[in-house]
């Protein structure tokens, strides 16, 4: 892990935590949290990570015997029983060489953030273009009843997403783990139940997803 800069992370709980438990990340306890919250891998799932690297959930998902696909922009050091896909979530390509491991996955996480420009309005709609890469990329790999996360930073759209994405979930919440900075403006879409929203009957105020639903 990259020494942290500023003397409040430094002093960071859950940074020493990572580091002493052999975590990549101080992210890894925000899966924990939420794995213990809501159930959301079990030994044996397929589980696709992206915006992995340095590779703190990965590494969690591991934990459980789940098997992991890993996608990142940037490189990520190996980790045993991940395959790692260097790729742009936003890219057909990447969809393409995510299929070509597994055709269906039991979960998808999603922790990709953009590059902070500390504008919160360019911030949050850049986050909310991941939020959607994401979720297009699980509608086309995860399997009926599976299970979807993905974080965003809130802003003005985050109602408008969360609208788009609830008919396509059994269950589906906002969260924000304990492991989540105070001052974060992240936030997690939690949905469990995966289903084909074709035959989800829209109503009034669904009209985002039902466009989503016919693409
Ligand atoms: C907060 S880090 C993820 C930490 C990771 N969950 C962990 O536990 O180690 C966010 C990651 O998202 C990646 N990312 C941002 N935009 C991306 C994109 N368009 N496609 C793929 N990865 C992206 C960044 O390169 C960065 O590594």
């Amino acid at each position: 892990m990259p020494k942290p800069r500023r003397t409040q992370d430094r002093q960071d709980y859950y940074y020493w935590e990572a580091k002493r438990k052999g975590y990549r990340s101080r992210a890894a306890f925000k899966l924990l949290q939420m794995n213990r919250t809501f159930r959301l891998i079990k030994e044996g799932d397929k589980v696709l990570d992206l915006g992995a690297s340095p590779g703190g959930w990965s590494q969690v998902c591991r934990e459980f015997g789940a098997e992991v696909v890993a996608v990142d922009l940037n490189p990520m050091k190996p980790i045993e029983g991940v395959i790692f896909i260097r790729g742009d979530i936003n890219d057909e390509e990447t969809l393409k060489k995510i299929k070509e491991v597994h055709r269906e996955y039991d979960i998808v996480i999603c922790d990709a953030a953009p590059k902070i420009t500390g504008h919160w309005t360019i911030d949050h709609l850049r986050s909310i273009e991941l939020v959607r890469s994401a979720f297009r990329i699980a509608r086309q790999v995860l399997r009926p009843g599976g299970n979807f996360v993905v974080k965003m930073f809130q802003g003005e759209e985050t109602q408008r997403v969360f609208r788009e994405m609830k008919p396509f979930f059994r269950f589906k919440k906002f969260h924000s783990p304990r492991a989540s900075r105070k001052r974060s403006a992240e936030i997690y879409f939690v949905g469990k139940g995966f289903r084909r929203a074709r035959n989800y009957v829209f109503l009034k105020g669904d009209e985002e997803a039902r466009e989503v639903a016919e693409q």
